[in-house]
């Protein structure tokens, strides 16, 4: 069960293999704002300790500035030296940006978020985010979920769109007329979708794409790209849903989802959503992916009011760590021993001491 579960996002042409073919590998570290120093370094503590038993696993980290620490530093949010860091990288493990709410308008934080994330994702070409969501049974009752609806185990994995839609089309505003464009074409739609096929293979063989499609025509066209790709993958179950079945199937019945694929805003929006179904933003990793180097980012945010109390979980950060042994490193039975389950295993063990 442990070992089935920790395995099962790993579409084979997704794994990157890491750049420099011998000795050490390249980490980028931006561990960023707030809580992003503390869990970053409970981080390295066990990648030091995986790189111990699986002498394969060598690692040399650069650390650079993102986020309000760069702004502090440079003055941008997203310093060229930063991307130097990462473009020369083998994988980036990324913290968190943000400020406190009550300074949202000083300089320093104004669209930090918007300018590092968003640049990051342009820079290297990060089209395909990869969401785990799982309700873990020993943290089943964190769920704000009653536990009839989340007993069958909820157990899937959001595929976002990452570098289209409405995020990336031209935005304006002229008077009182403001203007977001949403295009989609099809071979950006084909990247997550690819691995939301390969993903549903190594997992229950459930894909679900999510969509306007009752409304939009780049929804219309993501059915299209998606009906011809499941001719290459027929032992997937596929099906369609509105995105707004989806937001209220994703509360009512989460047991439901496998895999989903969807497009740029909604994944950002259902990913929230089903983050809070394991009880905890501090449990949710993400990896994106690409042609270039790929990100690891937990999904929390920099919670500024934790930092500094070691109060801040760092199980997302950790499983960071495992998903960039396991696209980035090629490196599957490291990620293995960093996996959820056996993270669990050592709190329990440190605990009982
Ligand atoms: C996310 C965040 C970002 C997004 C923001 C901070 C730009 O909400 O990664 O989900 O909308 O993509
Ligand atoms: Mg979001």
């Amino acid at each position: 069960m442990r070992a089935a579960a920790a395995k099962l996002l790993r579409p084979r042409q997704f794994v990157r293999a890491a750049s420099t073919a011998t000795g050490p590998k390249k980490i980028a570290v931006l561990a960023g704002d707030g809580i992003g120093e503390e869990v970053m370094a409970e981080a390295l503590k066990v990648l030091a300790r995986t790189s111990e038993l699986f002498p394969q696993v060598q690692l040399n980290y650069e650390h650079a500035l993102i986020g309000g620490a760069a702004y502090d530093a440079h003055g941008v949010h997203f310093p060229d030296a930063t991307r130097d860091v990462c473009a020369a990288s083998d994988a980036i493990l990324f913290g968190s940006i943000g400020g406190p709410v009550e300074e949202q308008h000083l300089p320093k934080w104004k669209d930090a978020e918007k300018n590092a994330l968003l640049g990051m994702r342009q820079a290297f070409d990060l089209g395909v985010n990869v969401r785990p969501a799982k309700v873990y049974p020993a943290l089943s009752h964190a769920s704000p979920l009653r536990p009839d609806l989340i007993s069958g185990g909820v157990d899937m994995v959001i595929i976002r769109e990452l570098l289209g839609g409405i995020y990336f089309g031209k935005h304006t505003t002229d008077g009182d007329t403001a203007e977001d464009v949403c295009t989609y074409t099809a071979e950006q739609i084909k990247r997550p979708l690819q691995f939301a096929f390969e993903a549903a293979k190594s997992r229950r063989g459930k894909l679900t794409v999510v969509d306007k499609a009752n409304v939009l025509d780049t929804s219309r066209l993501w059915r299209r790209v998606a009906i011809e790709m499941h001719k290459d993958h027929p032992e997937v179950e596929l099906d369609f849903m509105y995105v707004d079945n989806a937001a209220m199937q994703l509360i009512k019945a989460p047991t439901y989802f496998d895999v989903i694929c969807t497009e740029n805003m909604f994944g950002d929006i259902l990913s929230d959503a089903a983050s809070v179904l394991p009880g905890s933003l501090g449990l949710m990793p993400s990896a994106s992916l690409g042609s270039s180097v790929y990100m690891y980012e937990p999904s929390g945010g920099s919670a500024p009011d934790l930092q500094g109390k070691n109060v801040a979980n760092p199980a997302a950060q950790i499983l960071c760590a495992s998903m960039m042994l396991r696209y980035s490193l090629d490196a599957p039975a490291a990620a293995d021993a960093v996996s959820t389950s056996a993270f669990g295993d050592a709190v329990v063990a440190a605990i009982k001491a």
